[in-house]
């Protein structure tokens, strides 16, 4: 059930009366779930619950262009929807809107690889948790669904303001190192979604890790950067990346995010040689 946010260990010393309470506050709650009723689990927990709950539902999400689908998981305990993306195309050429692209690879491994590398970076909360599992015979990528109002897409249409815009770029600018160290050639607007406190949340890399050595108009894309995400990424080891990436990324794939992470920072490090730090970091 999805207000199984409130059954923590502390929910044990709850006297009974409290307990009555509760579990009556949570049926009247649940057919009007909502954000908030988000469970309070661990990332490990997460991992866990995706890897094993069960399927009691499944539909077809309202998004996107490969029909993924939107699943309903429960351990019992904790009911949660999660979406299942099992693509895993591989073209010697494909015709896309932007031209034609050569050694084209559209695959639920990067959704994988690319919470590995926010791992490493230490961005992983502004990815939900992916997961591999086989759901319904097919072997896909199965992420943690997570409290959003809207996606960006929809931001833009309804013009609306984030409240603070200072929280929202900084939030923005990690967002954009992401995507040009793996190389997102769909990054489009309805992979940025946003919860009902502003935050930003990036979803669907399937058309990541490209094999490119170039950054995509860094000039445009890279002004400022996080402090800690710049570390994160001076010490980001091809060995610990290769490792973490495992089944999903290739060799080479893994040797072009090297070669743009060595990119980025040395572009950033000429921007605080021209500009100072105060101008270029937060
Ligand atoms: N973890 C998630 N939490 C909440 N919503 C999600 C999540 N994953 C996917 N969605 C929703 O489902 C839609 C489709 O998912 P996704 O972007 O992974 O697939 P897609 O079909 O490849 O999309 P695209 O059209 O960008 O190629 C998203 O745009 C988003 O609205
Ligand atoms: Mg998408």
């Amino acid at each position: 059930m999805r207000c199984s946010g409130g059954f923590s260990m502390s929910s044990l010393h709850l006297r009974w009366r409290g307990v009555i309470l509760a579990a009556l506050l949570c049926l009247i709650c649940q057919p009007f779930a909502v954000a908030s009723d988000e469970p309070t689990l661990t990332k490990e927990q997460i991992k866990q619950f995706l890897l094993t709950a069960q399927v009691v539902h499944s539909q077809e999400a309202q998004k996107g262009v490969t029909h993924t689908l939107r699943l309903t998981l429960s351990d019992g305990t904790v009911t949660h929807d999660a979406s299942f993306q099992p693509i895993d195309i591989h073209k010697p050429m494909a015709q896309l809107a932007s031209g034609t692209e050569l050694h084209f690879v559209d695959s639920y491994k990067y959704n994988i690889a690319a919470y590995a590398v926010a791992e490493l970076l230490g961005m992983d909360d502004m990815l939900p948790v992916y997961v591999e599992r086989k759901c319904e015979g097919t072997i896909g990528s199965l992420s943690w669904w997570l409290p959003v109002k809207m996606d960006e897409g929809e931001r833009l249409k309804q013009k609306l303001e984030p409240p603070d815009g200072e929280a929202w770029n900084n939030q923005m600018y990690k967002i954009r190192v992401l995507d040009q160290l793996v190389s997102d050639s769909d990054p489009n607007l309805t992979n940025v979604l946003i919860s009902a406190n502003w935050k930003i949340w990036r979803i669907d890399f399937t058309r990541a890790f490209r094999l490119t050595n170039d950054l995509n108009d860094p000039n445009k894309n890279l002004v400022h950067c996080d402090r800690q995400l710049l570390e994160k990424l001076k010490a980001l080891d091809a060995n610990a990346l290769t490792e973490k990436t495992k089944n999903y990324l290739t060799k080479a794939e893994v040797k072009a995010v090297m070669a743009r992470r060595d990119k980025i920072v040395a572009r950033f490090q000429k921007l605080i040689a021209e500009k100072g730090e105060k101008e270029v970091l937060y």
